[in-house]
């Protein structure tokens, strides 16, 4: 969508993967759907080195409302858990530079059972989210048909024009249509909304996010040419930090979401992240290659025989990214390859590992093993050889 925003994907922070429908304040005060949980999440993105690395939305998703309108017509949310309002919450994300996303659903219904935005009701949900000034605005699509879908989104994104705020539209659309031609138009889509989720949602285990990469690269052909400055492809949130993932499988999403040009929307608790996730999502160079101005979404290049894929990213200044995923389960697998093998024909190429920061002159025509680890990745930031201008954002190396 063409509004001036999102001209890289978005990065930030969304409640519903490790949050849910919480509403037990209760008993459950620091994880319930609060402006308590916001206010915390928004904190530490300020405070913790978040913000700078451009994670600025913190996003609401379902179950924020009460479960009727007000007199006017208007959604309202809970005063229990909300009480300052959302007007509070986005007040308090501006004076610390961060923005305030919130929540829909184009049918009669959110799937958890709050009021919907059906088509009556768009225009006077797009000037309250406006007149709450609220700066993103996702809506999916529980309890409507292809329809109301059809007539739904395009409505939504023309009311949220017309209310002169900029506000980033998410669309669940495609997902709902099963994410592929000739059901879904991504030519539209590109018009419509600044992102999109086209596939099931992200689930806290390896399965969840493999399957997402096998759908995303299998349908490439479809997907790439969809992305661009302002309209993006969204495999859905980050769970780095949670309870499913390994190291190495939490260093594949990372990769992976950077490859696909995803909107980086990390779900889970920032208050207790383990360093090691965090120096995960703060890897610099993956957020750099994620953020790529010329928002090229990455393909799938290589599936050899022995488990090993291999994908690249074109970004500006000639460089590119690659990633060697490994689906095997039994030992870190010794993968041979040239970068004349993976397409590469300059002469020697500038390489640098993203997680360790080491770098290496290659040439075109030299053979080079990577030792990839079981459903882990080796990712490289690759760059003309000799050129200043080209490096990348380095790492701080601490001796011990
Ligand atoms: C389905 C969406 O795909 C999820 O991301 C989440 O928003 C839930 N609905 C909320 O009910």
């Amino acid at each position: 969508l063409d509004n001036g925003l999102m001209r890289t994907p978005p990065m930030g922070w969304l409640a519903w993967e490790r949050y849910r429908c919480d509403i037990d304040c209760e008993h459950d005060p620091k994880n319930c759907i609060s402006e308590n949980l916001f206010i915390d999440m928004a904190d530490r993105l300020f405070e913790d080195g978040w913000k700078e690395l451009g994670y600025v939305y913190v996003n609401i998703d379902d179950c924020w409302s009460l479960k009727t309108r007000d007199k006017q017509g208007r959604l309202q949310p809970d005063p229990k858990r909300f009480p300052g309002g959302i007007r509070k919450l986005s007040r308090y994300m501006h004076d610390r530079g961060l923005k305030l996303g919130i929540y829909g659903d184009m049918g009669n219904y959110t799937c958890m059972g709050y009021p919907g935005t059906p088509l009556d009701k768009i225009a006077v949900d797009a000037q309250t989210f406006a007149d709450w000034e609220v700066d993103m605005f996702k809506f999916d699509g529980c309890y409507s048909n292809a329809t109301d879908q059809e007539q739904g989104y395009p409505l939504m994104s023309k009311a949220l024009n017309a209310t002169g705020r900029p506000i980033g539209y998410s669309c669940s659309w495609p997902a709902y249509q099963g994410g592929l031609p000739p059901k879904v138009n991504y030519t539209q889509l590109g018009q419509l909304c600044n992102l999109w989720r086209n596939y099931g949602d992200i689930q806290d285990s390896w399965d969840s996010v493999l399957s997402i990469i096998d759908w995303v690269f299998e349908n490439q052909d479809v997907l790439t040419p969809a992305a661009g400055p302002g309209r993006w492809n969204d495999p859905d949130m980050l769970i780095v930090g949670n309870f499913g993932l390994s190291k190495d499988q939490s260093r594949t999403q990372m990769a992976l979401w950077a490859i696909m040009a995803a909107p980086l929307f990390m779900s889970t608790d920032l208050r207790v992240i383990s360093g090691e996730a965090r120096s995960i999502l703060q890897n610099k160079m993956i957020i750099g290659i994620n953020q790529d101005v010329l928002g090229f979404q990455g393909r799938r290049i290589l599936k050899e025989k022995s488990g090993i894929e291999v994908f690249w990213r074109p970004l500006s200044n000639n460089a590119s990214a690659l990633v060697f995923f490994s689906r095997r389960t039994d030992m870190p697998y010794r993968y041979k390859t040239s970068l004349s093998k993976l397409n590469y024909t300059a002469d020697s190429y500038k390489v640098t590992d993203v997680f360790t920061g080491k770098t290496d002159i290659l040439k075109d025509s030299t053979d080079f093993v990577v030792s990839v680890n079981p459903t882990g990745v080796v990712m490289w930031y690759i760059s003309a050889a000799g050129k200043l201008q080209d490096e990348p954002p380095q790492i701080t190396k601490i001796d011990s």
